[in-house]
C-alpha cells in the first residue's frame, strides 16, 4: 500500500488566499497584536512568521517585544491597553512566558472576543459546549487538513495522543464536534498500542521525537503528526528516517545542528499509515493560516458582521 502524504502547504495557501480575499472586501483593516516576552529562539521564529503573514494578507500587525525580566503586572497593562485598542481585533501572547510570570493570569486577562488563540476559559467552555467560539489554531488546522483532504471524520474512531490545553484537549473536542468517537491517551494510559492501533484517525501531540512507532498504527490509518522536535544525533536520525530521506537530514544536522521530526517515527509510519502529515511541511503550516482566519473572524464578530 502506498501512503498518501498530506502536505500542509497547499491547504495553508488556500486558507490564506480565502482570508486575503475577504480582507480586501472589508471597509476596515483587521488588526492582530502579538506579544512576545524574552528571547526564546523558537518563539522568535514563530512570531516573525505570524507578523509577516498578517501583513501579507492585508491586515494590520502590531508586534510588542518585551524584555525577559518584564513583570506580570507590566504584561497585564499591555494586554489591558490592547483589549481597549479599537484597531486591534486579535491578541496573541506567545508562549512560553518567562518562569516568573503566571501564564494563566495573563491568558485570562485577554478579552475573550479578541482571544485568537482560543485559550481563554470562556472560549474553552464555549468549544466544549459546541457553541461558536474562537478555537485554538493548531487543532483547528488539523480539522481543515482532514476536511480539505476529503477524509471523513463522522463515525470514525479517533485517538488523540496527548492532553495539553493547547492541542490535545481542544483537538478531542473538535473531533467530537465532527462526530468522531474520540479517545484521549496520555502518559498514564495502559497498553498504549492496543488503544492507538484501533484508531482510524490518530493525532499525535505529546512532544516526544518519533515516539509513535509502527505497532501503534493501524494498517491504513490517517496519522496526523502535530509534534515539532529537534534531532541532533545522527544514529537517532537513522532510526527515524528512510534511506532516501537520510542525506537531506544529515545535511541539515551538519548545517544547523539539528533536523526536525514529529512525534511519529516517519520511517515506520510510512509502512503502516494510509495517510500521513510530514514534519516539517504538515500541520505546522496550518497554525499560522488558522491564526489569520481567527483574526478575521474576531474582527467581523466584534463589528457585528
Ligand atoms: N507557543 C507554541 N504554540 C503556541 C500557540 O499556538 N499559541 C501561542 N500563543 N503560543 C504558542
Amino acid at each position: 500500500m502506498t501512503v498518501r502524504l498530506l502536505s500542509g502547504k497547499p491547504i495553508a495557501d488556500e486558507i490564506k488566499a480565502e482570508v486575503s480575499a475577504e480582507v480586501a472586501k472589508l471597509e476596515f483593516r483587521p488588526g492582530l497584536a502579538v506579544v512576545r516576552v524574552g528571547e526564546d529562539p523558537a518563539s522568535s521564529v514563530y512570531v516573525g512568521s505570524k507578523v509577516k503573514t498578517t501583513e501579507e494578507l492585508g491586515m494590520y500587525s502590531e508586534h510588542i517585544h518585551l524584555p525577559a525580566e518584564t513583570s506580570g503586572e507590566e504584561i497585564l497593562a499591555v494586554v489591558k491597553r490592547l483589549n481597549e485598542a479599537d484597531e486591534i481585533d486579535g491578541i496573541l501572547v506567545q508562549l512560553p512566558l518567562p518562569g516568573h510570570v503566571n501564564e494563566r493570569e495573563i491568558l485570562e486577562a485577554i478579552d475573550p472576543a479578541k482571544d485568537v488563540d482560543g485559550f481563554h476559559p470562556m472560549n474553552v467552555g464555549r468549544l466544549s459546549q459546541g457553541q461558536d467560539a474562537l478555537v485554538p489554531c493548531t487543532p483547528a488546522g488539523v480539522i481543515e487538513i482532514l476536511k480539505r483532504s476529503g477524509i471523513e471524520i463522522a463515525g470514525k474512531n479517533a485517538v488523540v495522543l496527548g492532553r495539553s490545553n493547547i492541542v490535545g484537549k481542544p483537538m478531542a473536542m473538535l473531533l467530537l464536534q465532527e462526530n468522531a468517537t474520540v479517545t484521549i491517551c496520555h502518559s498514564r494510559t495502559r497498553d498504549l498500542a492496543s488503544v492507538t492501533s484501533q484508531a482510524e484517525i490518530l493525532v499525535a501531540a505529546i512532544g516526544r521525537a518519533g515516539f509513535v512507532r509502527g505497532e501503534h498504527i493501524a494498517e491504513g490509518a490517517t496519522v496526523i503528526d502535530v509534534g515539532i522536535n529537534n534531532v541532533s544525533d545522527t544514529s537517532q536520525a537513522a532510526e527515524l528516517f528512510s534511506e532516501d530521506d537520510m542525506p537531506k537530514r544529515l545535511a541539515a544536522i551538519e548545517k544547523r545542528g539539528f533536523t526536525l521530526v514529529g512525534d511519529v517515527n516517519p520511517k515506520e509510519a510510512m509502512g503502516r499509515a494510509g495517510a500521513f502529515t510530514p514534519v516539517p511541511g504538515g500541520v505546522g503550516l496550518l497554525t499560522v493560516a488558522m491564526l489569520m482566519k481567527n483574526t478575521l473572524k474576531a474582527a467581523k464578530l466584534r463589528r457585528g458582521i
